[in-house]
């Protein structure tokens, strides 16, 4: 699977979802995960994202090796990310930010 990583928190750009050739977003409000029960794995989404916010499971740095958790988790839960996501308005002043899962509730 591929996985959505912090850095999406509070950026949100959406352009993942146009790129996704299956339904595999969800919608979390201030970020979006990846079902992995959905995702094949195609790629498309990593390129897309502005924010370098998505990893295959595979090339996960050790220090986002939760995300994966979270995504699984949360996309249980969530609706789905099918139309066109709004993206966040200060979606490019949170860019690159460090510790941004840390502001989410548990
Ligand atoms: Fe997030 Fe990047 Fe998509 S910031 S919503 S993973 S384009």
């Amino acid at each position: 699977t591929h996985v959505v990583t912090e850095q999406c928190v509070n950026c949100k750009f959406a352009e993942c979802v146009t790129y996704c050739p299956v339904a595999c977003f969800r919608e979390a409000g201030t970020f979006l995960v990846i079902d992995p029960e959905e995702c094949i794995d195609c790629g498309n989404c990593v390129e897309a994202c502005p924010a370098d916010a998505i990893y295959p499971e595979e090339e996960l740095p050790p220090e986002l090796v939760p995300a994966l958790e979270w995504n699984a988790r949360l996309s249980a839960e969530l609706p789905l990310a099918t139309t066109r996501v709004e993206p966040l308005p200060d979606g490019e002043g949170w860019l690159g930010r460090s510790g941004k899962w840390s502001a989410l509730p548990a």
